[in-house]
């Protein structure tokens, strides 16, 4: 056999867990301005006040959901008398849903899945934080979804004004949203945007020098030396670029080796790496789709169907043609359109002339979502 084949116990890896998606790294850099804006919101919190409200926004991929992480670690490690609760809206988007995370965090269990009233577990919740004298800081990742499901006010509205419900209560919370389209301040209706005022902190896009750098931290943190020679880092570099997200990057890195690994060669060549960004640039498609619900699958895999016909669908006829197979009415296909266009897996355009046309097209090749569906 030859030298410098891989044995089959033997990995490239030497820490596989970096380049996971939740992996919070310990080298953090690029993002110490967001974090002393975060850490000056929350401190009221640390000295038994209410914390201020926080919006975090900023496009995928720019440090988000780590930064509030490392703020929670922080706190934790440092009071028990402000409690930071990370709910993931994607998971949870519901009033009960997320109060079914806060009492968990809170009690050590979920409240029982069955019989409990939403008032049950909202009493429960008040009666701990007041006996031990607790704020509570409640973190919305991806706090969009909460738009798509139409609870965002009355989350928002329960959580804020708890405290004239259960007098001394202090809950403030930090929203992050990965769309820029979206002005929450705008979508919360007059009762909640008098009680939200929140401050806003931006995440800009990494510079190519920052993605770099990161890149290169991550690499010789997770892989031995020498698996990745310098051009090929570079072409990592330069497709995490093209993609516009570091996540993609973070995943190519991942999927390149195991595919030098599985050749059984000690270090990556070219072609793993463009095998893999085959894979990693649809990372965007493939995590919306995991979180659509059966209907909504439905409709996309019908949509992606139409779509290989015709580049633009007009949304009467789309719905003429699915009612039918979806058992669906308008006002639901619609509004789930509406999420698809908000979630940017479609366009949804109008065209003037008589009567406003409303146009969808989808914002990948149909084959490509066919397959993440399937
Ligand atoms: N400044 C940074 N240094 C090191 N890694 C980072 C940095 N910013 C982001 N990352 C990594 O990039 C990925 C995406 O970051 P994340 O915080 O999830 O972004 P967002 O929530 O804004 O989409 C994560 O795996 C994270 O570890
Ligand atoms: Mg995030």
């Amino acid at each position: 056999m030859k030298k410098n084949l891989l044995m089959w116990d033997e990995t490239l890896f030497r820490d596989p867990e970096v380049f996971e998606v939740d992996y919070v790294p310990e080298q953090f850099h690029h993002r110490e301005t967001q974090m002393r804006e975060l850490a000056y919101q929350i401190s009221p919190g640390l000295r038994g006040g209410r914390p201020l409200n926080t919006i975090c926004k900023g496009l995928p991929g720019t440090g988000k959901t780590t930064s509030v992480k490392k703020l929670c670690t922080e706190i934790e490690e440092n009071t028990k008398k402000l409690v930071p609760i990370y709910v993931n809206c994607q998971i949870d988007n519901t009033k009960f849903a997320i109060f079914s995370q806060i009492y968990k965090k809170l009690a050590g269990h979920l409240p029982p899945s069955s019989g409990t009233s939403f008032k049950q577990v909202f009493d429960a919740i008040a009666r701990i934080i007041q006996r031990e004298d607790q704020v509570l800081l409640v973190v919305l990742d991806d706090a969009n979804y909460l738009l798509y499901e139409n609870e965002m006010n009355k989350v928002l509205y329960t959580l804020l004004r708890s405290h004239e419900v259960y007098p001394g209560t202090r809950i403030g919370v930090i929203l992050i949203v990965s769309d820029m389209a979206v002005d929450l301040q705008r979508e919360v209706d007059a009762r909640v945007a008098s009680v939200l005022r929140p401050t806003e902190i931006y995440f800009p896009p990494y510079t190519e020098e920052e993605i770099r750098e990161i890149l290169r931290e991550r690499v010789q943190q997770g892989l031995y030396a020498g698996v990745l020679p310098p051009d090929m880092f570079d072409l990592v570099v330069e497709q995490t670029i093209e993609s516009g997200d570091l996540r993609v990057g973070l995943d190519l890195l991942k999927r390149a080796t195991l595919n030098a690994e599985h050749s059984a060669r000690r270090s990556i060549e070219r072609d793993d790496i463009c095998k893999a960004y085959d894979i990693s640039r649809y990372l965007h498609l493939s995590f919306t789709i995991r979180v659509l619900k059966p209907e909504e699958k439905q409709l996309l895999a019908e949509l992606a169907k139409m779509a290989e016909g015709e580049q633009e669908m007009n949304a009467g006829e789309v719905f003429n043609r699915i009612k039918d197979t979806l058992q669906i009415k308008y006002t639901k296909f619609y509004e789930m359109v509406r999420k698809f266009d908000a979630m940017r897996l479609i366009n949804l355009h109008y065209r003037s002339g008589r009567g406003r046309t409303r146009l969808i097209s989808l914002r990948y090749e149909p084959s490509k979502v066919l397959e993440q569906l399937a």
